[in-house]
């Protein structure tokens, strides 16, 4: 019976040494070149020796000019500084620790004040209040489709080559990857689009673009929603059946999560969430327990996990091989090694709030608060729990704005 502490062999023939991986949290703290500097080692280091097996970036942009936040790593032809990805690499490889590279592209998900020109499959606009925060978009052409096809392969191959042990293609919570798989978000008449079979073209071969580059050695994952969980949006039986053609395709790993910005269950707390579901640990372990038998690719669960127990119970069942873990690691580094310790060890769940119900509601408490916790370790200090939530909004804010406006005179002057 697999526990957190047993080896995992991957399709590709790599070997995790254990079963807890660091999932993907987005540091928002690349220097105004979007590169990483030295911040992103004194992090990752943590990490390394907080004992996951596996340690997976937050989401890395292929392009400059579509971001998520002011200050992503961007891996592109212009833009890379390969040291400073090297130094990154061999800080989060020790202690046998496997660094995979997460890559994004936001698709319509880019901040009004990041982006000038928003693109993604179908120019359909966010309703409100989303639509205050993000600008309808274009719809993209054919051949702007294959150039950010290309600028995943670039940035996979960059990043093999700086000392990253593998890639995991964003594929979740509604960026462009997720954009082009909902039927909510993809209208498209051309084969990008239509029956599952053309929305799932560009995840196929994005996987496909990235593999020709790496070689058959290389992991290569993706993190996928089990539902969108919005009508109309991407379902989970066809998340199921995207699920089944990735790994027939040969991906070596999928993580599974959930939701989007406009229904956010992968922190737990949407109320599209059942209650039942919102209370128990790994929101997305009924999915896991139902697509598991079809598949043979190992799974990861990500989303709600705190305790060793629950993680154990989930490995044991065979609902998945590897348990994602983002919020404990952030407020925690070293929660692997004490969780591998003791079977009883468990994270704590901190209850964030402002104070005023309403910017609760409409702000991303738990982004902006953990984020800031990243960035406590990244200065080379130790998380805070009881930090200040009001100041970390604060300090969001300033982020943007100021990152915003430096980032839209750069694209004027582009
Ligand atoms: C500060 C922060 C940043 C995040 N950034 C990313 C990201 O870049 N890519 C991603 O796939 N998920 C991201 N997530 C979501 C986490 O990977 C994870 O799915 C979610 O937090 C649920 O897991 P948990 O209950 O263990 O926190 C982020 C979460 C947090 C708290």
């Amino acid at each position: 019976m697999p526990t957190i502490a047993s080896p995992l062999t991957l399709p590709c023939g790599t070997i995790l040494k254990n079963r807890i991986a660091k999932a993907a949290m987005s540091e928002n703290m690349a220097d105004h070149s979007h590169n990483p500097g030295p911040q992103f080692e004194r992090l990752y280091s943590k990490w390394a020796h907080g004992g996951c097996g596996l340690v997976i970036s937050g989401n890395i942009m292929i392009d400059s000019r579509a971001l998520g936040e002011p200050h992503n790593v961007v891996v592109e032809k212009t833009n890379t500084n390969e040291a400073s990805l090297k130094r990154w690499a061999i800080a989060a490889k020790a202690n046998q620790t496997q660094l995979w590279a997460q890559l994004n592209h936001p698709g319509k998900q880019t901040p009004r004040v990041l982006s000038r020109d928003p693109v993604a499959p179908s120019a359909i606009p966010y309703p409100a209040p989303m639509n205050v925060m993000f600008a309808t978009p274009r719809e993209l052409q054919e051949t702007e489709i294959l150039d950010i096809i290309s600028r995943f392969a670039y940035a996979a191959e960059t990043l093999k080559n700086c000392g990253f042990s593998g890639i995991q293609i964003h594929g979740a919570h509604g960026y462009l990857v997720s954009q082009f798989l909902s039927p909510h978000h993809n209208h498209r008449t051309d084969d990008w689009g239509g029956t599952l079979e053309g929305r799932i073209r560009f995840a196929l071969e994005i996987y496909r673009a990235i593999r020709t580059k790496v070689g058959p050695n290389f992991p290569i994952g993706i993190k996928l929603n089990s539902a969108d969980f919005m009508r109309g949006g991407f379902s989970e039986e066809e998340s199921m059946q995207v699920v089944d053609i990735l790994s027939k395709a040969g991906i070596d790993l999928i993580e599974i999560s959930g939701g989007t910005y406009e229904a956010p269950v992968m922190m737990g707390k949407s109320s599209k969430l059942k209650k039942s579901t919102q209370k128990r640990e790994a929101y997305f372990l009924e999915y896991c327990e139902k697509v598991s038998q079809l598949i043979k690719t190992p799974l990861m669960l990500t989303g709600g996990f705190r305790t060793r127990k629950a993680m154990d119970a989930a490995l044991n069942s065979g609902a998945c091989h590897v348990i994602g873990l983002a919020r404990s690691l952030a407020t925690n580094y070293n929660f692997p090694n004490e969780l591998l310790a003791d079977e009883n060890c468990q994270s704590k769940i901190y209850q964030l709030t402002t104070g005023f119900k309403s910017l609760d509601k409409f702000f991303p408490l738990e982004i902006t608060w953990y984020t800031d916790q990243l960035h406590r370790m990244g200065r080379g200090q130790n998380p805070k729990p009881n930090a200040n939530v009001k100041l970390a909004v604060l300090k969001s804010l300033c982020s943007f704005g100021i990152g915003g406006l430096k980032n839209l005179s750069r694209s004027k002057e582009i």
